[in-house]
């Protein structure tokens, strides 16, 4: 690409990366569950804390899909989903049969509005899954006290938010389990990547079966026993050694490229401030109990017309200085009716205009 293009994400090699995989390959373990997962689970543990387990995943659907199957979703099952989030948040649930329950967004963080989630248990909800949009945190307390009241499992959707906090605590930290995306687009990346995060010991065993197409293969590589056999349901959800190289040399070096994302995300905020007031352009919020993972610089535009008159001056007079990305496209487009409330003058996702990098 054109290097006069700010693009939308624009993969960075932080470190050792390309040393790691050279390693790896010399070493001779390619495959999943080598050396460089086993570095790379272990520092994320570090990093996220509160004594989780985490196991590196082919991606973050792929976790989410796991935690579906780790908490037994049977055709019917409920769960609460966001109404605006990337589609996988919904579809690793309907894809074992449970209908998604769409939650309203806040209009200040577009996160999942906690106050309506009690109206929309029934005696089929299973689970709730909140999405840190943009990496700012959804309201955990809340979430997890409606949770633990009505008995049902959280499972934090945390593929934006990694080094992210929830009044000092990390995000994906807080739910029974959490999903983590390494995609090419996330601030740390290793090209197509995601890891489960357990916070809640009692899913461990099962889910290195689960990941490891329904069998004990894993306790088989420690030892544990002596052959290893096809015992559940699962898939082949293990990343591979040469991306967990790749991922290691990011996670190593996650201080650097955070402080760069700040930085950026930063700039956009002080530059673009006078213009979105004068504009009535609506620019992302904060609230004080969060630290954000600056992962996304979103406006909020005041209108369909006005998002649609500024892509074209942006077409017209800054591309190719910029190359401007609407998310809408990817996202779960819930209509009123899907939805428990609609704000009144809401925001639509179609206003919703990004250009981060
Ligand atoms: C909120 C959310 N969840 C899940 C995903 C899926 O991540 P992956 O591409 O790692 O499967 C994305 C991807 O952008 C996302 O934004």
């Amino acid at each position: 690409m054109n290097d006069d293009y700010i693009s939308f994400n624009r993969p960075v090699i932080a470190g050792e990366e390309l040393e790691f995989i050279v390693d790896s390959i010399q070493k001779g373990w390619v495959s999943g569950d080598g050396p460089y997962t086993k570095k790379a689970q272990e520092l994320l543990e570090h990093q996220i804390g509160s004594d989780c387990k985490v196991l590196l995943t082919t991606s973050c659907t792929h976790a989410l899909e796991m935690s579906a199957i780790l908490i037994d979703i049977t055709p019917g099952d409920e769960v609460i989903v966001p109404s605006f989030t990337f589609v996988s948040t919904a579809l690793a649930f309907v894809m074992r049969g449970a209908k998604p329950v769409f939650a309203d967004i806040r209009p200040d963080t577009l996160n999942m509005d906690e106050g309506i989630i009690e109206r929309l248990i029934t005696d089929k909800t299973r689970a709730i899954v909140p999405v840190h949009y943009a990496g700012v945190g959804c309201d955990m307390d809340a979430i997890m006290d409606i949770a633990r009241a009505r008995n049902l499992v959280v499972i934090e959707d945390n593929a934006h938010g990694l080094y992210g906090k929830y009044k000092k605590r990390n995000l994906g930290s807080i739910g029974h389990l959490a999903t983590q995306s390494f995609h090419e687009t996330k601030n740390i990346i290793c090209g197509e990547g995601g890891a489960l995060v357990i916070n809640d010991d009692e899913y461990s065993e099962r889910a290195e079966i689960v990941r490891e197409k329904g069998t004990d293969r894993s306790r088989f590589f420690r030892g544990q026993v002596d052959k290893y056999s096809w015992i559940d349901i699962g898939s082949s959800y293990v990343m591979s050694d040469i991306l967990a190289a790749f991922l290691y040399g990011q996670l190593l070096n996650s201080a650097t490229i955070q402080e760069n994302r700040k930085a950026i995300w930063e700039f956009y905020f002080k530059n673009l401030q006078e213009w979105a007031e004068r504009s009535g352009v609506r620019m992302p919020l904060v609230p004080d109990y969060c630290q954000q993972a600056y992962h996304m610089f979103y406006l909020l535009m005041p209108s369909q017309e006005i998002r649609s008159d500024f892509m074209s001056y942006l077409e017209k007079y800054v591309i190719p200085r910029i190359i401007a990305m609407t998310i809408i496209m990817v996202m779960v487009q819930a209509t009123a009716a899907d939805t428990a409330t609609s704000y009144p003058g809401g925001y639509s996702v179609k206003q919703t205009f990004s250009i981060a990098r």
